[in-house]
């Protein structure tokens, strides 16, 4: 079985795959193996470009594949890390991004990019809001989905997450500012 564990840049998808590895499980990140499957593009400014589409055509892995572009690899199971948008400026203020980079992926989070893009490319799909677990809890509750646990994945099921309500109250005072 393919599972991809994606989400936004900054969600935790590292720390966790890393945590379900020492854990036993099979895990690979995107750029591993679209260097063992020939996949690589080209390289801009130190990031890979990815033949998502070959990728997802050669690919034949059973376990965890890491990585904001794992879920449109066709995975039967597709596990999002969602954090709060204002929880994950602060992370991602710790990389030396541009203002625009961090924004666009603060935005993406904000509006469910990679939940959408995940249920239209995945078998089965479930969102983890991660802002306030540890990186510990996170891997127990995709452990859970992962092994068929019916009450995780109740709770786990898309939909539940909204940041534009949960973050009403500051939209509210920006709409004003302008
Ligand atoms: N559950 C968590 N709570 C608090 N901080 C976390 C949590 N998970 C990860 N972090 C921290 O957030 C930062 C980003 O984590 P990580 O590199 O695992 O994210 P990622 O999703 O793999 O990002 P990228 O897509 O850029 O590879 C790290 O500094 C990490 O220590
Ligand atoms: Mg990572």
């Amino acid at each position: 079985m393919l599972i991809a564990l994606t989400g936004t840049p900054g969600t935790g998808k590292s720390s966790v795959a890393e945590l379900l590895r020492r854990r036993g499980y099979r895990v690979a990140s995107v750029v591993e193996l679209a260097k063992k499957y020939d996949c690589v593009i080209d390289e801009e400014n130190g990031e890979l470009v990815i033949d998502v589409e070959k990728l997802a055509d050669r690919i034949d892995f059973d376990g965890i594949v890491e990585g904001h572009l794992s879920h449109l690899l066709k995975p039967d199971l597709a596990i999002v890390l969602r954090c709060n948008p204002a929880a994950l400026k602060e992370r991602l203020m710790e990389r030396k991004w541009s203002e625009e980079k961090l924004m666009e992926n603060v935005e993406a989070e904000l509006l469910d990019v990679i939940l959408v893009e995940a249920l239209e490319h995945a078998g089965e799909v479930y969102e983890i809001d991660t802002t306030e677990m540890s990186v510990d809890e996170v891997a127990d509750v995709v452990d859970g989905i992962i092994k068929g646990d019916e009450e995780v994945r109740k709770r786990y099921k898309p939909g539940r997450i909204d940041w534009l309500s949960e973050l009403e109250d500051r939209l509210d005072e920006f709409v004003r500012k302008v």
